[in-house]
């Protein structure tokens, strides 16, 4: 079956399942004891598990149902006549938010809670270093626990999907394999610090238009390959303590309540924490107790109380719980399972004896955020060696954008954090180029910091131009530094970009700008692939993401050299908006009809679509530059053929054969060769990242397990590993392949 063919026989089996209509009886009937599932896994320790049951034998009803629901906008209740704390949470995912008012979202206004802001997801996962996402959760985790916190709200890893989506910036890129590889150290991090990670949004919440109610229709081959394997890692490797369910629907059922994923988080890949809802996602008191949910938060209240006060008694997993359990609709072992996890919850967190007081703001994390946002950033393109520039040189810059001077740890919804302090692009070049002149000019508006809506800008825009023009006029280089910010419609919670260009007229002002200057580097801030006109004109582009409390200093030691750049790109940057694999298929695939989407390009996501259909991207995934060169010669695989179980070895010499340290991102990409089914050209299953001084070379070894080259079969609903040939692609982008090796699988 192609594609197409494929896709319409899963249209044809979600308009079946859709025509069912679920009656709270054939709920019932339907629910079998393996939600409830696991009550004991190896990390459980038996003498905790035996208080959980003592414990649960003393509540009463309504103690427990308490426990399931909040009791303000970031707690839920303890019990307080037998000890237990409440319990804590706080956004994630790039630092611990500031404190947030008991009952509504404003900010409390304490003045204790500023915060080390460490780069964005997006840059973490640039890194291709799963060391570094481990220091980034290590650290975090510690600012957690001096804030108090039990349950860090992070970190996200839906898959990058298209370029408009408002919260691609808080993920971890387009790819599987490398989200999952980058999750696993930084639930690890936060966790060694009895601070909880909560992975978010478990699923399909790729966008954020429509994001409360839309309807994911997704074949089941794209969701397992596609959609949950870093979910799944962070639960089996990562054992990761709370899943966040998203806000979406999946086949026309909310996904906090979700039967078949929650079967699948808690009973397949049996995860033992605790399932908390997105702030407002549970729709259904019937579903949220019978289908896995286990924490309701930040329910609207509105048409079920006349009375702020007993708001939260009317949440769906409150009164209404209450009274099912009480009629016996609703067996109470469901209530039991709910409290027993929430109670392990507590127990790894604020129940734990064991675990330090935590620490913030030290010079630490300061570093840690340093070396993920120089690591992080990418150089996209330097010709006539553009970048670096010497931080000795006495000539005249002309610092262009507003993003130059903007914070960026403001906005962008629930990420949004109150940094103890933020060095801005232009302070960190200053500080770094006393030698030189440095003029600036905001060269453009987009208005002040909001959320939810658009504010016009107060300048004049011409005028700001204007200025531009003038200083970019007198100076020997140019550095534009632009690119998106963190409001409405921007990279933002709550609304996706409104098309593919960048916004406020900064294309119009580089054109200009180029006019009078031809020295000109791009800098782009900002967490989404962006049109480019002006590509061919421009001398050099760096997608510097956000960088959080260090961006200045981080982006002046790539653009000094002081660092050699090595962040390579987890998401693809597509030529125009339909070049892009959701967009390719109009607009059911994205956004969809306000009700339902179908995720038409299947399995075919980012890099795959582009190989595949051989689309050229403008820049594809994996692609970044440095300021030295690489050779990776002597590409070898252990042996030919291999069989199911076993580790195929991929050994390859890495030769800095330029004058300046770097490092260099192998990566292995394994396609099928005449596979009988549609795959992608190439998949990414490995990667190594390697540091070397000029002229030095490195052996590196890259292990991939044979079982993980499996399609998901959706005639077996099972992993299935086709025999036959394999090519084996060695290089250091998905565009730049350098070694192929052809293996067998028996
Ligand atoms: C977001 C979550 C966040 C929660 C609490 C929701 O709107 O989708 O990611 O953790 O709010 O702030």
């Amino acid at each position: 079956m192609n594609l197409s063919q494929r896709f319409s026989r899963f249209i044809t089996l979600s308009v079946i399942f859709a025509g069912l209509t679920i009656s709270p009886s054939s709920l019932k009937s339907q629910t079998t004891d393996t939600i409830l599932k696991p009550d004991k896994t190896e990390n459980q320790n038996p003498d905790i598990e035996q208080r959980i049951s003592d414990i649960i034998n003393e509540l009463s009803l309504e103690e427990k149902v308490a426990m399931c629901h909040a009791q303000s906008k970031f707690s839920i209740p303890g019990v307080d006549r037998l000890g237990i704390p409440e319990l804590w949470m706080s956004d994630g995912p790039h630092g611990v938010r500031g404190e947030i008012n008991w009952d509504n979202w404003g900010y409390a206004g304490w003045t204790n809670d500023s915060i080390t802001a460490f780069p964005a997801l997006t840059c973490l996962a640039a890194t291709f270093n799963p060391d570094l996402s481990r220091a980034y959760g290590t650290s975090i985790g510690e600012e957690a626990r001096y804030r108090k916190k039990d349950v860090l709200l992070a970190p996200g890893v839906n898959i990058y999907r298209t370029p408009l989506n408002g919260r691609n910036f808080e993920y971890m890129g387009e790819d599987p394999y490398l989200a999952s590889v980058m999750v696993v150290p930084y639930i690890q991090g936060v966790q060694q610090n009895g601070v909880a990670a909560c992975v978010k949004h478990y699923v399909l919440n790729n966008q954020e238009l429509w994001r409360d109610h839309i309807n994911v229709e997704v074949s089941d081959r794209a969701l397992y390959e596609i959609y949950l394997p870093a979910f799944k890692a962070a639960v089996q490797e990562g054992e990761v303590w709370s899943v966040m369910g998203s806000y979406n629907k999946y086949r026309d059922q909310y996904c906090s309540h979700h039967e078949r994923l929650n079967k699948i988080l808690k009973t397949d890949w049996q995860f033992d924490g605790a399932l908390i809802t997105d702030w407002g996602s549970a729709h259904d008191t019937r579903e949220a107790a019978l289908f896995g949910l286990d924490i309701e938060m930040g329910t609207g209240t509105d048409g079920l109380t006349k009375t702020k006060k007993n708001a939260y008694d009317n949440y769906y997993l409150a009164y209404p719980f209450l009274e099912l359990l009480k009629s016996g609709e609703i067996d109470r072992k469901f209530l039991d399972d709910k409290v027993r996890r929430i109670l392990r919850l507590m127990f790894r967190t604020s129940m734990n004896p064991n675990r330090d007081f935590g620490r913030m703001n030290n010079q630490e994390h300061l570093d840690v955020a340093r070396n993920i946002g120089r690591e992080g950033i990418v150089l996209l393109k330097n010709n006539e060696a553009f970048f670096p520039l010497d931080p000795k040189t006495n000539v005249t810059i002309a610092v262009i954008g507003e993003n130059a001077t903007r914070a960026m740890t403001v906005g962008g919804g629930s990420s949004e954090l109150k940094a103890k302090k933020e060095i801005s692009p232009l302070e960190g070049l200053k500080e770094l180029y006393a030698q030189a002149t440095i003029l600036h000019a905001k060269g453009y508006s987009s208005g002040p910091p909001s959320y939810a809506r658009v504010l016009p800008p107060e300048e004049d825009q011409d005028e700001l131009k204007k200025e531009a023009i003038a200083i970019a006029v007198q100076a020997d280089i140019v550095l534009f530094i632009g690119g998106l910010n963190k409001n409405h419609q921007q990279d933002c919670e709550g609304g996706d970009r409104k098309g593919y260009g960048l916004p406020f007229r900064q294309n119009k002002l580089i054109d200009d700008i180029l006019k009078v200057n031809n020295h000109v580097g791009v800098i782009l801030v900002g967490g989404n692939a962006v049109a480019m006109p002006w590509l061919p004109r421009v001398k050099a582009v760096i997608q510097a993401w956000y960088l959080g409390s260090e961006a200045g200093h981080a982006l002046a030691d790539v653009v000094s050299g002081q660092v050699s750049p090595s962040g390579k790109l987890p998401i693809s940057f597509p030529i125009k908006l339909t070049d892009n694999a959701a967009h390719a298929f109009g607009e059911l695939s994205y956004p969809g009809d306000s009700i339902n989407q179908y995720y038409k390009e299947d399995i075919l996501v980012g890099y795959r679509w582009h190989d595949t259909r051989k689309i050229k991207p403008m820049f594809a995934f994996g692609h970044g530059l440095s300021y030295t060169t690489f050779e990776i010669t002597d590409v070898k695989t252990d042996k030919k053929k291999y069989e199911a179980g076993e580790v195929i070895q991929i050994t390859y010499q890495l030769f800095n054969s330029g004058t300046t340290a770097g490092a260099e991102v192998v990566q292995v990409y394994i396609g099928k060769i005449n596979s009988k089914v549609d795959r992608a050209l190439k998949e990414l299953r490995g990667f190594k990242k390697t540091m070397l001084s000029p002229g030095k070379n490195y052996q590196g070894t890259i292990s991939i397990d044979v079982n993980s080259l499996a399609y998901y079969d959706e005639q077996l609903s099972e992993w299935n590993l086709e025999k036959g040939s394999y090519w084996v692609y060695v290089g250091n982008a998905s565009d730049h392949i350098t070694a192929k090796v052809r293996i067998t699988i028996d």
